[in-house]
Protein backbone atom coordinates (compact mmCIF):
# COMPACT_ATOMS: atom_id res chain seq x y z
CA UNK A 1 0.00 0.00 0.00
CA UNK A 2 2.08 2.86 -1.32
CA UNK A 3 1.00 6.47 -1.64
CA UNK A 4 3.34 8.31 -4.58
CA UNK A 5 1.94 11.65 -3.20
CA UNK A 6 0.12 13.07 -0.28
CA UNK A 7 -3.78 14.64 -0.80
CA UNK A 8 -2.21 18.62 -1.09
CA UNK A 9 0.61 17.40 -3.22
CA UNK A 10 -0.29 17.53 -6.89
CA UNK A 11 -0.66 20.93 -9.01
CA UNK A 12 -0.36 21.70 -12.85
CA UNK A 13 3.04 20.34 -12.88
CA UNK A 14 2.01 16.50 -12.32
CA UNK A 15 -0.06 16.80 -15.76
CA UNK A 16 -0.38 13.02 -16.98
CA UNK A 17 1.78 11.47 -14.18
CA UNK A 18 0.46 8.03 -12.73
CA UNK A 19 -0.10 8.72 -9.22
CA UNK A 20 -1.58 6.36 -6.16
CA UNK A 21 -3.21 7.98 -3.00
CA UNK A 22 -4.75 6.97 0.15
CA UNK A 23 -6.88 8.49 2.62
CA UNK A 24 -10.10 8.85 3.44
CA UNK A 25 -13.86 9.70 1.90
CA UNK A 26 -14.35 13.42 2.73
CA UNK A 27 -17.47 13.52 0.34
CA UNK A 28 -18.83 11.53 -2.90
CA UNK A 29 -21.08 13.33 -5.17
CA UNK A 30 -22.66 11.94 -8.40
CA UNK A 31 -22.61 13.78 -11.45
CA UNK A 32 -24.68 11.88 -13.92
CA UNK A 33 -22.69 8.44 -13.82
CA UNK A 34 -19.41 10.10 -13.00
CA UNK A 35 -18.34 10.08 -9.31
CA UNK A 36 -16.42 12.55 -7.65
CA UNK A 37 -14.44 11.88 -4.06
CA UNK A 38 -12.87 14.03 -2.02
CA UNK A 39 -10.20 12.15 -0.84
CA UNK A 40 -8.79 13.35 2.55
CA UNK A 41 -5.09 12.82 3.86
CA UNK A 42 -3.55 14.21 6.97
CA UNK A 43 -2.46 16.68 5.09
CA UNK A 44 -5.19 18.04 2.89
CA UNK A 45 -7.77 17.28 0.20
CA UNK A 46 -7.69 15.85 -4.04
CA UNK A 47 -10.27 15.54 -5.73
CA UNK A 48 -10.90 12.10 -7.93
CA UNK A 49 -12.51 11.07 -10.65
CA UNK A 50 -14.09 7.50 -10.80
CA UNK A 51 -16.09 6.77 -14.08
CA UNK A 52 -17.95 3.46 -13.56
CA UNK A 53 -19.21 3.27 -17.33
CA UNK A 54 -16.97 0.55 -18.88
CA UNK A 55 -15.96 -0.75 -15.94
CA UNK A 56 -18.57 -2.91 -13.85
CA UNK A 57 -16.16 -3.70 -10.44
CA UNK A 58 -16.09 -0.04 -9.86
CA UNK A 59 -19.41 0.28 -10.15
CA UNK A 60 -20.15 -2.36 -7.17
CA UNK A 61 -17.25 -0.77 -5.83
CA UNK A 62 -18.79 2.50 -5.99
CA UNK A 63 -21.95 1.38 -4.62
CA UNK A 64 -20.67 0.51 -1.35
CA UNK A 65 -18.69 3.40 -0.93
CA UNK A 66 -19.77 5.34 2.02
CA UNK A 67 -17.91 9.10 3.12
CA UNK A 68 -15.33 8.59 5.56
CA UNK A 69 -14.42 5.21 4.47
CA UNK A 70 -10.53 4.30 4.09
CA UNK A 71 -9.92 3.96 0.02
CA UNK A 72 -6.71 4.16 -1.92
CA UNK A 73 -6.82 5.32 -5.81
CA UNK A 74 -4.69 4.95 -8.70
CA UNK A 75 -4.96 7.01 -11.78
CA UNK A 76 -3.83 9.77 -13.73
CA UNK A 77 -3.64 13.45 -12.83
CA UNK A 78 -5.75 15.55 -15.42
CA UNK A 79 -6.54 19.59 -15.05
CA UNK A 80 -9.77 20.47 -14.23
CA UNK A 81 -12.44 21.75 -17.04
CA UNK A 82 -12.24 25.12 -17.50
CA UNK A 83 -14.53 27.28 -14.82
CA UNK A 84 -14.50 23.97 -12.09
CA UNK A 85 -11.31 25.01 -11.05
CA UNK A 86 -10.84 25.44 -7.05
CA UNK A 87 -8.85 28.44 -6.07
CA UNK A 88 -9.35 27.81 -2.32
CA UNK A 89 -7.50 24.28 -2.45
CA UNK A 90 -3.41 24.18 -3.25
CA UNK A 91 -5.00 21.19 -5.32
CA UNK A 92 -7.79 22.86 -7.05
CA UNK A 93 -6.03 22.96 -10.42
CA UNK A 94 -6.09 19.50 -10.90
CA UNK A 95 -8.13 16.06 -10.18
CA UNK A 96 -7.24 12.45 -10.41
CA UNK A 97 -8.95 10.38 -13.01
CA UNK A 98 -8.79 7.25 -11.07
CA UNK A 99 -8.44 3.38 -12.94
CA UNK A 100 -8.16 1.31 -9.67
CA UNK A 101 -9.99 1.49 -6.17
CA UNK A 102 -9.50 -0.34 -3.40
CA UNK A 103 -11.53 -0.32 -0.44
CA UNK A 104 -10.23 -1.02 3.17
CA UNK A 105 -12.78 -0.40 5.01
CA UNK A 106 -16.24 1.20 4.62
CA UNK A 107 -17.22 3.44 7.05
CA UNK A 108 -20.61 3.91 9.32
CA UNK A 109 -22.51 7.32 8.79
CA UNK A 110 -20.56 9.25 11.45
CA UNK A 111 -22.62 10.94 14.04
CA UNK A 112 -21.79 14.23 13.17
CA UNK A 113 -20.48 15.87 9.83
CA UNK A 114 -16.70 16.28 10.32
CA UNK A 115 -16.06 19.53 8.68
CA UNK A 116 -15.15 22.37 10.44
CA UNK A 117 -17.99 24.32 10.59
CA UNK A 118 -20.70 21.29 11.09
CA UNK A 119 -18.62 20.12 14.05
CA UNK A 120 -18.11 23.30 16.11
CA UNK A 121 -21.92 23.57 15.86
CA UNK A 122 -22.31 19.75 17.80
CA UNK A 123 -22.37 19.33 21.70
CA UNK A 124 -18.56 18.99 23.18
CA UNK A 125 -19.68 15.37 24.75
CA UNK A 126 -20.56 13.70 21.39
CA UNK A 127 -17.36 15.05 19.44
CA UNK A 128 -15.42 13.99 23.07
CA UNK A 129 -17.09 10.38 22.76
CA UNK A 130 -16.27 9.89 19.45
CA UNK A 131 -12.48 11.43 19.31
CA UNK A 132 -11.28 9.73 16.90
CA UNK A 133 -13.88 11.44 14.83
CA UNK A 134 -13.45 14.49 16.07
CA UNK A 135 -9.49 15.20 15.72
CA UNK A 136 -10.23 13.98 11.65
CA UNK A 137 -11.90 17.74 11.31
CA UNK A 138 -8.87 20.16 9.62
CA UNK A 139 -9.32 22.46 12.60
CA UNK A 140 -8.24 19.85 15.31
CA UNK A 141 -5.81 18.45 13.47
CA UNK A 142 -4.07 21.66 12.97
CA UNK A 143 -4.51 22.12 16.30
CA UNK A 144 -1.87 18.61 16.88
CA UNK A 145 0.11 20.24 14.74
CA UNK A 146 0.12 23.33 16.60
CA UNK A 147 0.81 21.32 19.42
CA UNK A 148 3.57 19.61 18.60
CA UNK A 149 5.70 22.15 16.76
CA UNK A 150 5.09 24.33 19.90
CA UNK A 151 6.88 21.69 21.85
CA UNK A 152 9.60 20.84 19.28
CA UNK A 153 10.61 24.79 19.38
CA UNK A 154 10.63 24.39 23.13
CA UNK A 155 12.91 22.03 23.19
CA UNK A 156 15.10 23.20 20.87
CA UNK A 157 15.40 26.73 22.47
CA UNK A 158 16.21 24.92 26.04
CA UNK A 159 18.59 22.75 24.32
CA UNK A 160 20.78 25.43 22.95
CA UNK A 161 20.97 27.03 26.23
CA UNK A 162 22.14 24.07 27.03
CA UNK A 163 19.84 23.25 29.31
CA UNK A 164 19.29 19.04 29.60
CA UNK A 165 15.41 17.51 29.85
CA UNK A 166 15.36 15.21 32.78
CA UNK A 167 11.80 12.99 33.19
CA UNK A 168 10.94 12.72 37.27
CA UNK A 169 8.24 10.84 38.42
CA UNK A 170 4.58 10.81 38.17
CA UNK A 171 4.23 8.52 41.30
CA UNK A 172 5.01 11.20 44.28
CA UNK A 173 5.04 11.39 48.05
CA UNK A 174 1.56 12.98 49.52
CA UNK A 175 2.89 16.71 50.63
CA UNK A 176 0.35 19.43 52.03
CA UNK A 177 0.67 23.04 50.61
CA UNK A 178 -0.91 22.29 47.25
CA UNK A 179 -3.56 21.52 45.11
CA UNK A 180 -5.76 18.51 46.19
CA UNK A 181 -3.83 15.39 44.75
CA UNK A 182 -4.66 12.13 43.35
CA UNK A 183 -3.68 9.53 45.72
CA UNK A 184 -2.60 5.91 44.68
CA UNK A 185 -3.17 2.71 46.78
CA UNK A 186 0.52 0.80 47.12
CA UNK A 187 -0.14 -2.76 46.61
CA UNK A 188 3.16 -3.82 48.23
CA UNK A 189 2.53 -1.41 51.61
CA UNK A 190 -0.81 -2.01 52.43
CA UNK A 191 -2.68 1.21 54.07
CA UNK A 192 0.16 3.73 52.40
CA UNK A 193 -0.32 5.53 49.20
CA UNK A 194 1.60 7.43 46.40
CA UNK A 195 0.51 10.83 45.59
CA UNK A 196 0.28 11.99 41.31
CA UNK A 197 2.67 14.59 41.13
CA UNK A 198 1.05 18.08 40.42
CA UNK A 199 4.58 19.70 39.59
CA UNK A 200 7.96 18.77 39.72
CA UNK A 201 8.70 21.46 42.12
CA UNK A 202 10.66 19.75 44.92
CA UNK A 203 12.79 16.89 42.09
CA UNK A 204 13.66 19.77 39.95
CA UNK A 205 14.97 21.50 43.29
CA UNK A 206 16.54 18.20 44.20
CA UNK A 207 18.01 18.38 40.92
CA UNK A 208 19.81 21.46 41.82
CA UNK A 209 20.69 20.17 44.67
CA UNK A 210 22.34 17.55 42.45
CA UNK A 211 24.36 19.83 40.68
CA UNK A 212 22.37 19.44 37.27
CA UNK A 213 22.17 23.81 37.15
CA UNK A 214 20.34 24.09 34.21
CA UNK A 215 16.76 21.89 34.30
CA UNK A 216 14.16 21.86 31.85
CA UNK A 217 11.19 19.20 31.60
CA UNK A 218 7.62 18.78 29.24
CA UNK A 219 5.81 17.58 32.54
CA UNK A 220 2.53 15.78 33.09
CA UNK A 221 0.70 17.10 35.82
CA UNK A 222 -1.95 16.04 38.06
CA UNK A 223 -4.37 18.02 40.17
CA UNK A 224 -8.02 16.90 41.53
CA UNK A 225 -9.26 20.62 41.02
CA UNK A 226 -12.48 21.42 40.03
CA UNK A 227 -12.03 21.97 36.30
CA UNK A 228 -12.75 24.44 33.32
CA UNK A 229 -12.17 25.44 30.51
CA UNK A 230 -8.28 26.45 31.60
CA UNK A 231 -8.17 23.56 33.99
CA UNK A 232 -7.89 19.76 33.32
CA UNK A 233 -7.32 17.09 35.93
CA UNK A 234 -3.82 16.44 34.17
CA UNK A 235 -1.89 18.64 32.03
CA UNK A 236 1.22 19.39 30.96
CA UNK A 237 3.88 21.56 32.14
CA UNK A 238 6.55 23.37 30.59
CA UNK A 239 8.76 23.15 33.89
CA UNK A 240 12.27 25.07 34.23
CA UNK A 241 14.55 25.30 36.99
CA UNK A 242 18.40 26.44 36.79
CA UNK A 243 20.93 27.62 39.54
CA UNK A 244 22.56 30.98 40.34
CA UNK A 245 19.77 33.08 38.36
CA UNK A 246 18.29 36.44 39.12
CA UNK A 247 14.76 36.46 38.27
CA UNK A 248 15.86 39.35 35.78
CA UNK A 249 17.65 36.05 33.99
CA UNK A 250 14.42 33.92 34.59
CA UNK A 251 12.44 36.62 32.62
CA UNK A 252 15.20 36.81 30.03
CA UNK A 253 15.23 32.95 29.03
CA UNK A 254 11.35 33.10 29.06
CA UNK A 255 10.96 36.00 26.70
CA UNK A 256 13.65 34.17 24.87
CA UNK A 257 11.46 31.20 24.86
CA UNK A 258 8.24 32.95 24.12
CA UNK A 259 9.95 35.18 21.35
CA UNK A 260 11.38 31.74 19.58
CA UNK A 261 7.96 30.03 19.90
CA UNK A 262 5.64 32.65 18.51
CA UNK A 263 8.25 32.93 15.68
CA UNK A 264 8.00 29.05 14.96
CA UNK A 265 4.50 28.49 15.25
CA UNK A 266 3.06 31.64 14.01
CA UNK A 267 5.63 33.66 12.49
CA UNK A 268 5.27 36.64 14.51
CA UNK A 269 7.40 38.95 16.50
CA UNK A 270 7.02 39.61 19.57
CA UNK A 271 8.29 42.68 21.36
CA UNK A 272 10.56 42.18 24.19
CA UNK A 273 11.17 42.84 27.40
CA UNK A 274 7.71 42.51 28.28
CA UNK A 275 6.18 45.16 30.03
CA UNK A 276 5.98 44.10 34.27
CA UNK A 277 3.49 45.36 36.86
CA UNK A 278 3.31 45.27 40.66
CA UNK A 279 0.92 42.82 41.74
CA UNK A 280 -0.83 46.08 43.69
CA UNK A 281 -1.10 47.95 40.53
CA UNK A 282 -2.72 44.74 38.94
CA UNK A 283 -5.25 44.46 41.43
CA UNK A 284 -5.80 48.01 41.81
CA UNK A 285 -6.17 48.86 37.70
CA UNK A 286 -7.88 45.84 36.81
CA UNK A 287 -8.88 43.89 39.80
CA UNK A 288 -7.07 40.61 38.88
CA UNK A 289 -4.14 39.01 39.29
CA UNK A 290 -3.97 38.19 35.54
CA UNK A 291 -5.25 41.63 33.80
CA UNK A 292 -6.12 41.26 30.48
CA UNK A 293 -5.03 44.97 29.21
CA UNK A 294 -6.18 44.47 25.61
CA UNK A 295 -8.78 46.86 26.52
CA UNK A 296 -9.28 49.70 29.03
CA UNK A 297 -12.19 50.20 31.68
CA UNK A 298 -10.06 50.60 34.34
CA UNK A 299 -10.81 49.92 37.98
CA UNK A 300 -11.31 54.09 39.74
CA UNK A 301 -10.23 54.27 43.38
CA UNK A 302 -13.01 56.93 44.94
CA UNK A 303 -12.55 56.34 48.10
CA UNK A 304 -11.44 59.58 48.67
CA UNK A 305 -13.96 60.99 47.36
CA UNK A 306 -17.26 59.16 49.24
CA UNK A 307 -15.34 59.16 52.55
CA UNK A 308 -18.06 61.65 53.98
CA UNK A 309 -20.19 60.88 51.73
CA UNK A 310 -24.60 61.55 52.30
CA UNK A 311 -24.56 58.19 50.83
CA UNK A 312 -24.05 56.23 54.29
CA UNK A 313 -23.39 52.84 51.91
CA UNK A 314 -20.33 54.42 50.66
CA UNK A 315 -19.30 56.52 53.40
CA UNK A 316 -19.35 54.10 56.52
CA UNK A 317 -17.79 51.66 54.20
CA UNK A 318 -14.58 53.62 53.88
CA UNK A 319 -15.02 54.64 57.49
CA UNK A 320 -14.77 50.72 58.22
CA UNK A 321 -11.43 50.02 55.89
CA UNK A 322 -13.03 49.43 52.95
CA UNK A 323 -12.61 51.31 49.37
CA UNK A 324 -14.94 52.64 47.04
CA UNK A 325 -13.93 51.13 43.17
CA UNK A 326 -15.84 52.31 40.10
CA UNK A 327 -15.80 51.39 36.96
CA UNK A 328 -16.98 53.19 33.51
CA UNK A 329 -18.93 50.53 31.29
CA UNK A 330 -18.20 52.42 27.97
CA UNK A 331 -21.45 52.94 26.06
CA UNK A 332 -23.13 50.06 27.92
CA UNK A 333 -25.89 52.01 29.05
CA UNK A 334 -28.41 50.66 26.99
CA UNK A 335 -27.74 47.17 28.72
CA UNK A 336 -31.37 45.22 29.40
CA UNK A 337 -32.31 44.60 32.48
CA UNK A 338 -31.84 41.13 31.87
CA UNK A 339 -28.19 41.89 31.25
CA UNK A 340 -28.29 43.70 34.69
CA UNK A 341 -29.67 41.02 37.43
CA UNK A 342 -26.99 39.03 35.58
CA UNK A 343 -24.26 41.53 36.37
CA UNK A 344 -25.62 41.48 40.01
CA UNK A 345 -25.92 38.41 40.55
CA UNK A 346 -22.38 37.58 39.60
CA UNK A 347 -21.42 40.80 42.28
CA UNK A 348 -23.17 39.10 45.08
CA UNK A 349 -21.39 35.74 44.09
CA UNK A 350 -18.63 37.32 44.82
CA UNK A 351 -19.73 38.66 47.87
CA UNK A 352 -20.96 42.37 47.22
CA UNK A 353 -24.28 43.36 48.46
CA UNK A 354 -25.99 44.72 45.92
CA UNK A 355 -24.67 46.27 42.66
CA UNK A 356 -24.62 50.25 42.47
CA UNK A 357 -24.61 51.82 39.03
CA UNK A 358 -25.26 54.93 37.01
CA UNK A 359 -26.83 54.74 33.47
CA UNK A 360 -26.00 57.90 31.68
CA UNK A 361 -29.16 58.65 29.07
CA UNK A 362 -30.76 61.64 27.80
CA UNK A 363 -28.35 63.78 29.73
CA UNK A 364 -29.13 62.27 32.64
CA UNK A 365 -27.71 60.32 35.61
CA UNK A 366 -30.26 57.46 36.11
CA UNK A 367 -29.66 55.55 39.48
CA UNK A 368 -31.31 54.88 42.54
CA UNK A 369 -28.48 56.40 44.58
CA UNK A 370 -27.62 59.17 42.53
CA UNK A 371 -29.36 61.93 44.70
CA UNK A 372 -27.18 61.26 47.34
CA UNK A 373 -24.19 62.50 45.29
CA UNK A 374 -23.02 66.12 45.81
CA UNK A 375 -21.80 68.48 42.86
CA UNK A 376 -18.31 67.71 44.02
CA UNK A 377 -19.01 63.73 44.14
CA UNK A 378 -20.49 63.91 40.98
CA UNK A 379 -17.79 66.00 39.38
CA UNK A 380 -14.66 63.71 40.56
CA UNK A 381 -16.78 60.71 39.08
CA UNK A 382 -17.51 62.48 35.66
CA UNK A 383 -13.75 63.42 35.45
CA UNK A 384 -11.91 60.28 36.54
CA UNK A 385 -13.90 57.80 34.60
CA UNK A 386 -14.65 60.34 31.46
CA UNK A 387 -18.19 59.63 31.73
CA UNK A 388 -20.39 60.54 28.99
CA UNK A 389 -23.26 60.07 26.90
CA UNK A 390 -24.43 56.42 26.98
CA UNK A 391 -22.10 55.50 29.82
CA UNK A 392 -23.03 52.71 32.50
CA UNK A 393 -20.91 53.38 36.01
CA UNK A 394 -20.37 50.40 38.37
CA UNK A 395 -19.79 50.57 42.06
CA UNK A 396 -18.38 48.11 44.71
CA UNK A 397 -18.15 49.42 47.91
CA UNK A 398 -16.17 46.46 49.89
CA UNK A 399 -12.96 45.56 51.39
CA UNK A 400 -10.25 46.45 49.51
CA UNK A 401 -9.83 42.80 47.81
CA UNK A 402 -13.32 42.00 47.73
CA UNK A 403 -13.81 45.45 45.74
CA UNK A 404 -11.24 44.57 43.54
CA UNK A 405 -12.66 40.89 42.93
CA UNK A 406 -15.66 42.01 42.13
CA UNK A 407 -14.98 44.89 39.51
CA UNK A 408 -12.32 42.86 38.14
CA UNK A 409 -15.01 40.42 36.92
CA UNK A 410 -17.55 42.97 36.20
CA UNK A 411 -14.87 44.53 33.34
CA UNK A 412 -13.93 41.20 32.01
CA UNK A 413 -18.06 40.89 31.87
CA UNK A 414 -18.62 44.40 30.46
CA UNK A 415 -16.13 43.40 27.70
CA UNK A 416 -18.35 40.60 26.53
CA UNK A 417 -20.99 42.86 26.50
CA UNK A 418 -19.61 44.97 24.39
CA UNK A 419 -18.01 42.96 21.86
CA UNK A 420 -21.42 41.26 21.73
CA UNK A 421 -22.98 44.70 20.69
CA UNK A 422 -19.57 45.58 18.11
CA UNK A 423 -18.99 48.51 20.37
CA UNK A 424 -15.59 46.81 21.21
CA UNK A 425 -13.09 44.66 19.23
CA UNK A 426 -10.83 42.70 21.52
CA UNK A 427 -8.89 40.46 19.62
CA UNK A 428 -7.27 37.00 20.32
CA UNK A 429 -3.97 37.68 17.92
CA UNK A 430 -3.33 41.23 20.13
CA UNK A 431 -0.51 39.45 22.12
CA UNK A 432 -0.60 41.18 25.50
CA UNK A 433 2.11 39.54 27.34
CA UNK A 434 2.88 40.91 31.09
CA UNK A 435 4.88 40.08 34.28
CA UNK A 436 2.90 40.38 36.99
CA UNK A 437 5.58 40.91 40.01
CA UNK A 438 6.44 41.91 43.79
CA UNK A 439 3.37 39.24 45.25
CA UNK A 440 2.88 38.90 48.86
CA UNK A 441 4.85 36.04 49.92
CA UNK A 442 2.16 34.78 52.16
CA UNK A 443 -1.47 35.70 52.45
CA UNK A 444 -4.38 35.13 55.26
CA UNK A 445 -6.59 32.13 55.55
CA UNK A 446 -9.19 33.29 57.96
CA UNK A 447 -10.37 29.83 57.15
CA UNK A 448 -7.33 27.99 58.42
CA UNK A 449 -6.61 30.95 61.01
CA UNK A 450 -3.36 30.76 59.63
CA UNK A 451 -0.81 32.12 56.40
CA UNK A 452 -0.52 30.14 53.36
CA UNK A 453 1.87 30.71 51.17
CA UNK A 454 0.65 33.00 47.93
CA UNK A 455 2.93 31.02 45.23
CA UNK A 456 4.59 28.04 47.27
CA UNK A 457 6.32 27.56 50.26
CA UNK A 458 9.83 27.02 48.46
CA UNK A 459 9.51 30.50 47.27
CA UNK A 460 12.10 32.72 48.87
CA UNK A 461 11.19 36.59 50.02
CA UNK A 462 12.16 39.73 48.62
CA UNK A 463 15.87 40.06 50.60
CA UNK A 464 15.54 43.23 52.13
CA UNK A 465 11.81 42.17 53.54
CA UNK A 466 13.18 39.23 55.04
CA UNK A 467 13.54 40.87 58.59
CA UNK A 468 9.38 41.09 58.89
CA UNK A 469 8.97 37.82 58.18
CA UNK A 470 8.19 37.51 62.25
CA UNK A 471 6.51 40.76 62.66
CA UNK A 472 4.69 41.32 59.72
CA UNK A 473 4.40 38.54 57.13
CA UNK A 474 1.81 40.60 55.08
CA UNK A 475 4.26 42.87 53.73
CA UNK A 476 7.07 40.91 52.57
CA UNK A 477 6.50 40.06 48.88
CA UNK A 478 7.79 36.71 47.15
CA UNK A 479 10.60 36.40 44.37
CA UNK A 480 7.25 35.22 42.54
CA UNK A 481 6.07 36.53 39.30
CA UNK A 482 3.77 35.16 36.88
CA UNK A 483 3.53 35.53 32.96
CA UNK A 484 0.04 36.82 31.85
CA UNK A 485 -1.55 36.89 28.90
CA UNK A 486 -4.73 38.20 27.81
CA UNK A 487 -6.20 37.91 31.41
CA UNK A 488 -5.14 34.03 30.94
CA UNK A 489 -2.07 33.02 33.86
CA UNK A 490 0.46 31.24 31.76
CA UNK A 491 2.89 30.74 34.17
CA UNK A 492 4.24 31.05 37.47
CA UNK A 493 7.46 30.66 38.95
CA UNK A 494 10.12 31.99 41.88
CA UNK A 495 13.57 32.42 43.08
CA UNK A 496 13.75 29.41 45.96
CA UNK A 497 14.67 29.78 49.33
CA UNK A 498 18.13 27.54 49.18
CA UNK A 499 19.18 27.96 52.96
CA UNK A 500 17.68 25.19 55.38
CA UNK A 501 17.04 27.07 57.90
CA UNK A 502 15.16 29.70 56.34
CA UNK A 503 12.65 26.89 55.11
CA UNK A 504 12.48 25.62 58.10
CA UNK A 505 11.43 28.31 59.76
CA UNK A 506 8.69 29.08 56.89
CA UNK A 507 7.30 25.85 57.09
CA UNK A 508 7.08 25.96 61.21
CA UNK A 509 7.07 29.52 62.17
CA UNK A 510 5.32 31.14 59.19
CA UNK A 511 3.14 28.44 57.79
CA UNK A 512 2.52 26.81 61.05
CA UNK A 513 2.92 23.48 60.14
CA UNK A 514 4.03 21.26 62.84
CA UNK A 515 7.27 20.52 63.51
CA UNK A 516 6.90 16.58 63.00
CA UNK A 517 4.96 17.08 59.90
CA UNK A 518 7.58 19.23 58.15
CA UNK A 519 10.13 16.54 59.13
CA UNK A 520 8.04 13.69 57.60
CA UNK A 521 6.67 15.51 54.19
CA UNK A 522 9.75 17.85 53.92
CA UNK A 523 12.48 16.26 55.46
CA UNK A 524 13.94 14.56 52.96
CA UNK A 525 14.44 18.07 51.27
CA UNK A 526 15.69 19.89 54.40
CA UNK A 527 18.38 17.43 54.57
CA UNK A 528 19.47 17.66 50.68
CA UNK A 529 19.66 21.55 51.51
CA UNK A 530 22.37 20.81 53.85
CA UNK A 531 24.76 19.11 51.43
CA UNK A 532 25.27 22.66 49.60
CA UNK A 533 22.38 23.52 47.71
CA UNK A 534 23.04 26.46 45.35
CA UNK A 535 20.66 29.43 45.09
CA UNK A 536 18.24 28.47 42.60
CA UNK A 537 15.15 29.43 40.44
CA UNK A 538 12.62 28.45 38.01
CA UNK A 539 9.15 28.64 36.62
CA UNK A 540 6.40 26.67 34.97
CA UNK A 541 4.43 27.25 32.29
CA UNK A 542 1.20 25.83 31.28
CA UNK A 543 1.57 24.51 27.66
CA UNK A 544 -2.14 23.38 27.09
CA UNK A 545 -3.09 27.25 28.23
CA UNK A 546 -0.39 28.51 25.70
CA UNK A 547 -1.16 26.03 22.75
CA UNK A 548 -5.23 26.98 23.41
CA UNK A 549 -4.03 30.84 22.55
CA UNK A 550 -1.64 30.38 20.04
CA UNK A 551 -4.86 28.07 17.93
CA UNK A 552 -7.30 30.90 19.14
CA UNK A 553 -9.27 28.25 21.05
CA UNK A 554 -10.86 29.29 24.62
CA UNK A 555 -10.86 25.96 25.79
CA UNK A 556 -7.39 23.91 26.43
CA UNK A 557 -9.81 20.63 25.76
CA UNK A 558 -9.51 21.73 21.91
CA UNK A 559 -5.43 21.06 21.90
CA UNK A 560 -5.65 18.13 24.10
CA UNK A 561 -6.11 15.04 22.15
CA UNK A 562 -8.06 13.14 24.81
CA UNK A 563 -9.33 15.21 27.75
CA UNK A 564 -11.78 14.93 30.29
CA UNK A 565 -15.27 16.41 30.52
CA UNK A 566 -15.86 19.40 33.07
CA UNK A 567 -16.59 16.12 35.57
CA UNK A 568 -13.53 14.55 34.83
CA UNK A 569 -14.63 11.92 32.55
CA UNK A 570 -13.28 10.29 29.24
CA UNK A 571 -16.13 9.63 27.51
CA UNK A 572 -14.53 7.42 24.45
CA UNK A 573 -13.02 4.88 27.13
CA UNK A 574 -15.20 5.40 29.81
CA UNK A 575 -13.91 6.26 32.49
CA UNK A 576 -13.74 6.04 35.92
CA UNK A 577 -15.22 2.69 36.29
CA UNK A 578 -15.84 0.46 39.39
CA UNK A 579 -12.86 -1.88 39.69
CA UNK A 580 -13.31 -5.59 40.80
CA UNK A 581 -13.47 -7.16 44.40
CA UNK A 582 -10.44 -8.95 43.75
CA UNK A 583 -8.47 -5.64 42.62
CA UNK A 584 -9.82 -3.66 45.55
CA UNK A 585 -8.43 -6.59 48.19
CA UNK A 586 -5.03 -6.64 46.33
CA UNK A 587 -4.65 -3.02 47.02
CA UNK A 588 -6.46 -3.20 50.71
CA UNK A 589 -8.98 -1.06 49.87
CA UNK A 590 -12.85 -0.94 50.90
CA UNK A 591 -15.12 1.30 49.42
CA UNK A 592 -17.46 3.46 51.31
CA UNK A 593 -20.54 4.86 49.21
CA UNK A 594 -21.71 8.37 50.45
CA UNK A 595 -24.57 8.00 51.73
P1 LIG B 1 1.66 26.72 39.05
O1 LIG B 1 0.83 25.95 40.01
O2 LIG B 1 1.44 28.20 38.96
O3 LIG B 1 3.21 26.58 39.39
O4 LIG B 1 1.49 26.09 37.62
C1 LIG B 1 2.19 26.59 36.50
C2 LIG B 1 1.27 26.73 35.30
O5 LIG B 1 0.63 25.51 34.99
C3 LIG B 1 -0.64 25.76 34.40
N1 LIG B 1 -1.68 25.04 35.16
C4 LIG B 1 -2.69 24.35 34.61
N2 LIG B 1 -3.05 24.14 33.33
C5 LIG B 1 -4.11 23.36 33.08
N3 LIG B 1 -4.85 22.76 34.03
C6 LIG B 1 -4.55 22.93 35.35
N4 LIG B 1 -5.29 22.30 36.27
C7 LIG B 1 -3.43 23.77 35.69
N5 LIG B 1 -2.84 24.14 36.84
C8 LIG B 1 -1.78 24.91 36.51
C9 LIG B 1 -0.87 27.25 34.46
C10 LIG B 1 0.12 27.68 35.52
O6 LIG B 1 0.53 29.01 35.33
N6 LIG B 1 5.87 24.30 40.41
C11 LIG B 1 5.28 25.62 40.16
C12 LIG B 1 6.08 26.42 39.18
C13 LIG B 1 7.38 26.95 39.75
O7 LIG B 1 7.37 27.54 40.85
O8 LIG B 1 8.40 26.82 39.03
C14 LIG B 1 3.87 25.41 39.63
O9 LIG B 1 3.41 24.32 39.37
O10 LIG B 1 -0.56 27.82 33.20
Amino acid sequence: MKRTHHCAQLSLTDLDATVSLLGWVDTIRDQGGIIFVDLRDRKGVTQIKLEPRDNTQLGEQLKQLKPESVIGITGKVTGRPAGTENGALPTGQVEVDATALEIFNISETPPFPLDDAGGDKVNEDLRLTYRYLDLRRPKMRRNLQVRHRAAKSIRDYFDQQEFIEVETPALFKSTPEGAREYLVPSRIHAGEFYALSQSPQQFKQILMVAGVEKYFQIARCFRDEDLRSDRQMEFTQVDVEASFVTREDIYALFEGMLKKLWRDVLDHDLPTPFPRMAYVDAMNRYGVDKPDVRFGMELVDFSDTFKNSAFKVFQSTVAGGGVIKAINGKALADLTQGELKSLEEIAKSLGAKGLAFIKIEGGEWKSPIVKFFSPEEKAALSEKLGLEEGDMVFFAAAPWDKACAILGRLRLEAAQLLQKRGKLTVRHDDWKFLWVIDFPLMSYDEGQNRFVATHHPFTAPVPEDTPFLDSNPKAVRGQHYDVVLNGMELGGGSIRIHQPALQKKVFEEVLKIPADMVESRFGYMLKAFTFGAPPHGGIAFGLDRMCALLCGTTSIRDVIAFPKTQKGQDLMAQSPTPVTEKQLKELHIAIVMPE
